[in-house]
């Protein structure tokens, strides 16, 4: 039995019950401390150390007890949570107590402390914007503090694993999952994840990045094979996590569900053992996804470490009894165990959750509402903005607020990683209700927002179901505000990019009926606007979070700049993509099929449309801003083989606002798998007509490709085009680098 169906049993056992906020059982608070006989207890031991220490301390049966974990919902009749977890969690792994090694307590994931769609209670806590939306600011220390307050939050609740850091590539813009994710470059994505993941882990727990590898899209992810050559991942979607694992140092790793190469990728020994382990050198424990292990030696020998959420998900208890008979039989070695246990313990041990150990404590959501707020602001992407009606006039008297609930809230996306908002609920009843619903606003409204900006304007609602109705309403009113969303989530894609239940007729109607209409979206990645040439102004603004509403209004009103660009390309026409029409068949969930990733290889999102020579919708790293800038002084250099970009950017409109300078290389010959790549960015704040100077190193893999035979990198002898500019279609300045030939290891951590 799959995911879905589980949890909709469950879900469908719950309803009718009542959100409070949910308390934790018994915890152990204080941290075991170091003794003559328990010496790994001594925090001035390095974790490695401390790890080997405790593992051989352990019997058999304690190493299986941090291998294998338990769901933390119930999913009944199937599955009770287990005494020790805390209600309506993703999951909870036995301590050792008689060695002071503390339980696992894990919680979604990347916006926030989740609660499982089945609890029959709700943990109700502060939700960041998505992760596509963080990724949009460019700014990676808004990321970290983001991902500081959500970890702090976890902490708060009783958990010291956050399973948070998803960093999938958008290979597919319909993948259902894109806006937990941070788009479609290695670099970008890698930057703003990592961001996140340390300020995770600043609280003393353990942050997981995430879906290892190549889950690029939710229809058939259980059963998919992702099919691409292995120098192309290398420069691709294992890149993003290389990147973003060397800058931030996740203690584990979660393998996805789907198959890379026809292996699961949970039992394959190329991506855990060889990419994984052995190329990148990390130390900490890959972690199953809930219901991805499909069998017991072959995935522990390939490498993974931990089976999640076990009796609920898998088929079997392949890391539980399964492993034992394994070790019994000779098929799973005791070194390898040893190994497993020690990837575990070394986890808890340099994450600080053996030495500061979690404690329910009580949060302050109204400073952490602050800073998601501060998130969404710079998340929001001003597309077009051609007939100067943003920022919104002072003078407008009659506001016609049209469409996605605005009066209320603002929309989240669905699946495991919802976070509940404090204070319930924006709307009741939507569908679906269950898995994986719940259809979820959070109180944060746009229309109340602008009500108080706004106090002498008569600012009406609309709920645009009508369109001729709402146009009459636009007719009627000096500006129209149309909000658009479109609810994307875990297990389902969506099937085509226009905007759901008639949105695009509404939006046309009220443009044709008010020139100035401004359209609003809350859309986890990109969507079609074919109404586009009509409307006066669009502003994205993804799923913005708890204080969304908030946001929305202070970038509509310029209170804030419009400072966010786009992390992933917007098509004009799904004809453009490397795959019009998305592989699978949701109504035959369990037919094994291929996703070929061998059409784009590593040239995803913004390389395919340039090396197609498509036009797209926007491009990647568009977006515009209240004032303008100018990039001059474009210096490239070369030491040591590294890459050194610098240049001046200066604000010369008449407002303060924020760049984000983007820099680009391209070889001259050719020979990559795209014309170029984002080598570096950096998001700078200006008054008007100041300047700065930015100065930027670059990644010596960004300018390589993966050599097999070498198993290696290698930076091609030749002369190199650096370009500057305000987005990947806007280059205003160029300069020439000539590059060495050079080989550089597989990581900087190779073992
Ligand atoms: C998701 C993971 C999540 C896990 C635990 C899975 O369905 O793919 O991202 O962390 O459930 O809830």
């Amino acid at each position: 039995m799959n995911r879905q169906t589980l949890q909709g049993l469950a879900l469908a056992l719950m309803i009718g019950a009542s959100a409070t906020a949910l308390n934790a059982s018994a915890q152990t608070t204080a941290p075991a401390s170091a003794t003559a006989a328990q010496p790994w207890l001594d925090p001035k031991l390095d974790a490695d150390t401390r790890a080997d220490l405790a593992v051989k301390a352990m019997t058999q049966d304690e190493k299986l007890t941090l291998v294998f974990g338990y769901f933390g919902a119930d999913m009944k009749p199937k599955y009770t949570r287990i005494e020790g977890s805390l209600p309506g969690s993703a999951g909870y792994v036995k301590g050792i107590p008689r060695l002071g090694i503390p339980e696992q307590w894990e919680t979604d994931a990347g916006i926030g402390v989740a609660t499982q769609g089945s609890a029959k209670e709700f943990r109700e806590r502060t939700a960041l914007p998505s992760g596509m939306a963080t990724t949009a600011t460019w700014n990676p220390e808004l990321a970290y503090k983001g991902g500081a307050m959500i970890g702090s939050e976890a902490r708060n609740s009783g958990f010291n694993v956050m399973l948070a850091g998803g960093v999938n590539l958008v290979r597919e813009p319909r993948n259902g999952r894109n806006f937990e994710y941070g788009g479609e470059d290695p670099l970008l994505a890698a930057t703003m994840v990592a961001a996140q993941i340390k300020g995770i882990q600043s609280n003393n727990i353990v942050s997981t990045i995430k879906h290892y590898a190549l889950n690029n899209q939710e229809t058939g992810r259980f059963i998919l094979s992702a099919n691409i050559d292995q120098t192309s991942a290398r420069m691709s979607d294992l890149l993003a996590f290389q990147l973003a694992m060397e800058q931030s140092d996740p203690h584990s790793v979660m393998c996805a569900y789907n198959r890379v190469n026809s292996v699961y990728a949970c039992e394959n020994d190329w991506l855990l053992n060889t990419v994984l382990k052995q190329d990148f050198g990390f130390k900490g424990y890959v972690m199953s996804d809930w219901g991805a292990v499909h069998s017991g030696s072959k995935a522990v020998n390939a490498g993974l470490d931990q089976q999640s959420a076990g009796e609920a998900f898998d088929k079997q208890n392949f890391l539980g009894s399964v492993l034992k008979a394994d070790l019994a039989s000779g098929a799973v070695s005791g070194a390898r165990l040893d190994d497993m246990a020690r990837r575990v313990t070394r986890a808890l041990f340099a994450s600080g959750a053996v030495d500061k150990p979690v404690k329910i404590a009580p949060i302050d959501f109204t400073a952490n509402g602050k800073i998601t707020q501060a998130d969404a602001e710079e998340a929001i992407v001003l597309l077009k903005n051609d007939r100067g009606l943003l920022p919104l006039a002072k003078t407008a008297r009659t506001i016609a607020i049209i469409g996605a609930h605005a009066d209320v809230g603002v929309l989240s996306g669905g699946g495991s990683s919802q976070v509940y908002p404090v204070g319930g609920r924006a709307m009741q009843g939507l569908e679906p209700a269950t898995w994986p619903g719940p259809v979820i606003y959070y109180p944060s409204s746009p229309m109340k927002a602008l009500q108080a900006r706004y106090p002498g304007a008569k600012i009406t609602f609309h709920d645009g179901k009508d369109p001729a109705a709402a146009a009459k309403l636009a007719a009627a009113s000096d500006l129209a505000i149309v909000f658009a969303d479109q609810w994307t989530t875990e297990s389902e894609d969506v099937w085509t990019l226009n905007l759901p239940k008639n949105q695009d007729a509404t939006i046309a109607a009220v443009a044709a009926a008010n020139t100035k209409t401004i359209v609003v979206l809350e859309t986890g990645g990109p969507v079609l606007m074919p109404w586009l040439n009509e409307v006066g102004a669009v502003v994205q603004a993804w799923f913005p979070g708890t204080s969304g509403g908030e946001a929305i209004a202070r970038v509509l009103t310029g209170e804030v700049d419009a400072s966010g660009r786009l992390p992933v390309t917007f098509p004009k026409d799904v004809a453009q993509l490397p795959r019009p029409k998305l592989d699978g068949d949701p109504k035959a969930p369990e037919t094994p099929f291929d996703v070929d990733y061998t059409i784009e290889g590593a040239a995803v999102g913004y390389k395919w449309f340039d090396k197609k020579g498509h036009e797209p919708l926007f491009p990647f790293g568009y977006g515009l801003s209240y004032t303008s800038f100018g990039y001059s002084d474009l210096k490239t250099s070369e030491a040591n083989g590294v890459l050194t970009v610098s240049f001046s950017v200066t604000n010369t409109g008449t407002r303060t606002g924020k760049a984000v300078p983007q820099v680009y290389v391209s070889p001259k010959a050719g020979g990559w798998e795209a014309p170029k790549r984002l080598a570096g960015f950096k998001k700078v704040e200006l008054a008007p007509g100041a300047s700065t100077v930015v100065s930027l190193t670059v990644d010596p893999r960004l300018v390589s490709v993966w050599d097999d035979k070498a198993h290696g990198w290698s930076i091609a002898a030749g002369d190199y085009d650096v370009a500057l500019g305000a987005s990947s279609r806007a280059l205003s300045v160029t300069s020439t680098v000539t590059l060495k030939a050079q080989a550089l290891p597989v990581s900087p951590r190779a073992r």
